[in-house]
């Protein structure tokens, strides 16, 4: 039995994990989460009350409350999602990243070493079943961005293009070097884009399925061709799960699906799965420092770990278009709060 801290469990892809480990083991999950824009207590609605549940709202820059959640609930792994998440948003204020995304993840770094009393000599002997585990959720962007062929493995150098990626990055080798320095037990996991329910309508997807259902423009960022590597939320949460139980300390995984499409091509299915015109496409100003392509080369992670995405793009697409269709309520409340006034900031003026 593991007593699992999930921070930023709140949000898109932190909820998501926070229901899958409760469907899929017989962990204890303890969700800590500030509870920012992004964050949203109703994501987790359904499984509140359930008896290996525990929700506490707080700060990973809060090295008290962490020093009390680890002592209170016998803290033995840590999946750190909680983030400053949005590209866009961090070219407008690039300070809460550094500060949310590297010091944050120090901050809880520094709570899980003082508890978990590793040792540098433990280094290369740990079963997490017995163990503990600190794991990092990265992203592909921190390699920066792909010319039209290659693909991101383990081994590509980090070369992150906009504050967010730089952000992910500076975490990254700050949580290497406990892993080397202080010999804490844990893995960093570097996924692809991730699609699926409760993604904050911020995000490529459900903005435009959220647009294109109130026959909005859909603004398209340049010429629109940018590939991303898509991932359904679910199998992202498949193999973090994989690698909390079977990574090798320290190391590396890659996530992806092998599913490279055009922003442009996920845009026009949205307008064609909801029978909505092609005319409601309105190009506008690129993102500076856009990166054109990212495609990860997950090799080493079904190799080694044995994972492999159970979703098609196909399925998937459509079951999260369903999604949202069939939660507006989840939406309109989004839709009609604070996130609307930087909507306008961004694409209408
Ligand atoms: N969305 C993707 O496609 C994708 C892909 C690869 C990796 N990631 C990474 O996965 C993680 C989760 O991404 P997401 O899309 O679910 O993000 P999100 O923005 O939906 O959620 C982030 C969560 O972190 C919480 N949070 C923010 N600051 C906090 C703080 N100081 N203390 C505690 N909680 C705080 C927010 O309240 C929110 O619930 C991030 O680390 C992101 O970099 C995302």
């Amino acid at each position: 039995m593991k007593n699992i801290l999930v921070t930023g469990g709140a949000g898109f892809i932190g909820s998501n994990f926070v229901r899958f480990i409760l469907q899929n083991t017989d962990f204890s999950v303890i969700n800590y989460d500030l509870l920012t824009y992004a964050g949203n207590i109703k994501n987790l609605a359904d499984i509140a009350c359930s008896p290996n549940y525990k929700f506490i709202k707080g700060d990973i820059l809060d090295d008290t409350l962490l020093d009390k959640v680890f002592a209170d609930y016998d803290i033995d792994t840590v999946v750190n999602f909680a983030a400053e998440s949005h590209v866009d948003r961090s070219i407008v204020d690039p300070q809460i990243f550094v500060k949310t995304n590297v010091l944050g993840t120090l901050t809880l770094l520094e709570a899980a070493k003082k508890h978990w009393k590793t040792d540098i000599n433990d280094k290369y002997s740990t079963d997490y079943s017995a163990g503990v585990k600190f794991l990092q959720v990265s992203t592909d962007e921190v390699y920066g961005a792909l010319g039209k062929t290659g693909r991101f493995t383990e081994n590509t150098p980090l070369s992150p293009n906009s504050p967010y990626s730089a952000s992910k990055a500076s975490a990254d080798l700050v949580v290497r070097s406990y892993f080397h320095t202080f010999g804490l037990p844990g893995n960093i996991t570097r996924c692809s884009n991730n699609y699926g329910p409760y993604q904050f309508p911020e995000k490529l997807i459900p903005l435009m399925i959220s647009n294109a259902c109130n026959d909005k423009k859909l603004p398209v960022y340049g010429d629109g061709q940018q590939i991303r590597d898509w991932l359904f939320v679910e199998d992202h949460c498949s193999a973090i799960l994989a690698v909390l139980e079977k990574g090798k300390q320290g190391c590396v995984y890659n996530i992806g699906g092998n599913n490279e499409i055009a922003n442009l091509d996920i845009v026009s299915l949205i307008l064609q799965t909801l029978n909505k015109p092609k005319s409601l496409i309105e190009f506008v100003k690129d993102r500076p420092g856009h990166d054109r392509r990212y495609a990860i080369d997950n090799t080493k992670i079904t190799t080694e770990l044995g994972w492999q995405p159970k979703h098609t793009f196909e399925q998937a697409i459509q079951t999260t278009i369903q999604w949202y269709l069939n939660n507006p309520n989840w939406l309109n409340e989004i839709l009609s709060g604070e996130y609307m006034g930087y909507y306008e900031r961004m694409y209408e003026r």
